[in-house]
């Protein structure tokens, strides 16, 4: 799938020196300090879950989304405790339903690709990039059953290192997803800058919030459990920043359960 692009030519990483810079400045480094994650990745300085941790979890994470192998408690559980996991890939197929037919569409940190398919369903075309190759084979597997892999391309890489040049030759996605990546990225801003390149009309993202009782469960979950990832969580006035520092027109902001569901507008 190559789109034809409406917007100008993006040459290089260059333009990015075109982008603000100043919250770096600003940055309240007791918003995200990490948990745990020895093997956490450090890019410049941002610290990030890796890739072959992700690896590790292609099973168990699509579980979440069928069920497959687990007990009926998990299954209840699931439903009940991470249910924001379905409603954000329900509520981002309505924001991108609402743009138009035939939207171009990133989805960053694809995973297992299960946003891809119900965007593929309604004739939108996907491409989803993450850096775990296993991740990558498995949605590969799943569009293809489906139906939909013509509508579909996916691309390895460590986005928040670079983009790979693969990705660039799309130079223009309609919107742009992250559901589920943030939690485990310690700056999320460079990313979001860089991914600006692609000129989006609109930046879906899911940020998992501070400060409920669930969000020091999860820390705690992940220490007991010795999961080798870090973790952050997000405030409003957090995302309201990193709109006011990408120059968006609104930042629209709900809360979606545990997770900051928020909508970039350009
Ligand atoms: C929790 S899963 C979410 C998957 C999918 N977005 C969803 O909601 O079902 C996080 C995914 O992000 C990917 N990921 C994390 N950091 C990444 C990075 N820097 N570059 C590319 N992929 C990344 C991981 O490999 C993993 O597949």
């Amino acid at each position: 799938m190559k789109s034809p692009s409406k917007h100008p030519t993006i040459q290089s990483d260059r333009a990015l020196l075109f982008f603000p810079r100043s919250v770096d400045a600003e940055w309240d480094e007791g918003w995200s300090q990490p948990i745990g994650g020895e093997d956490s990745v450090l890019v410049s300085n941002v610290t990030q879950s890796s890739a072959a941790y992700w690896s590790s979890m292609v099973e168990e994470f699509d579980a979440i989304y069928t069920g497959e192998k687990r007990s009926r408690l998990s299954v209840f559980l699931d439903h009940w405790l991470r249910k924001d996991i379905y409603d954000r890939i329900s509520e981002t197929v309505q924001v991108i339903q609402a743009m138009g037919d035939n939207q171009t569409v990133l989805d960053v940190g694809t995973g297992t690709g299960r946003l891809c398919l119900p965007l593929g369903e309604r004739g939108h075309r996907t491409v989803g990039i993450d850096f775990s190759r296993s991740m990558l084979e498995k949605a590969k597997d799943l569009t293809r059953k489906a139906g939909i892999a013509h509508l579909c391309d996916f691309v390895g890489g460590d986005i928040v290192q670079a983009i790979p040049n693969e990705l660039k030759q799309y130079r223009h996605f309609d919107v742009i997803t992250i559901l589920g990546v943030l939690d485990y990225i310690s700056d999320p801003l460079p990313l979001l800058r860089k991914l600006l390149l692609f000129r989006p009309r609109k930046i879906i993202a899911s940020f998992p919030r501070r400060g409920t009782l669930r969000c020091y469960l999860r820390q705690l979950r992940y220490k007991v459990q010795g999961l080798d990832c870090p973790l952050y969580f997000y405030n409003p006035k957090q995302l309201s920043t990193y709109g006011d520092q990408l120059q968006c027109r609104h930042t629209n902001r709900k809360t979606m359960g545990q997770l900051h569901f928020c909508v970039f507008e350009f």
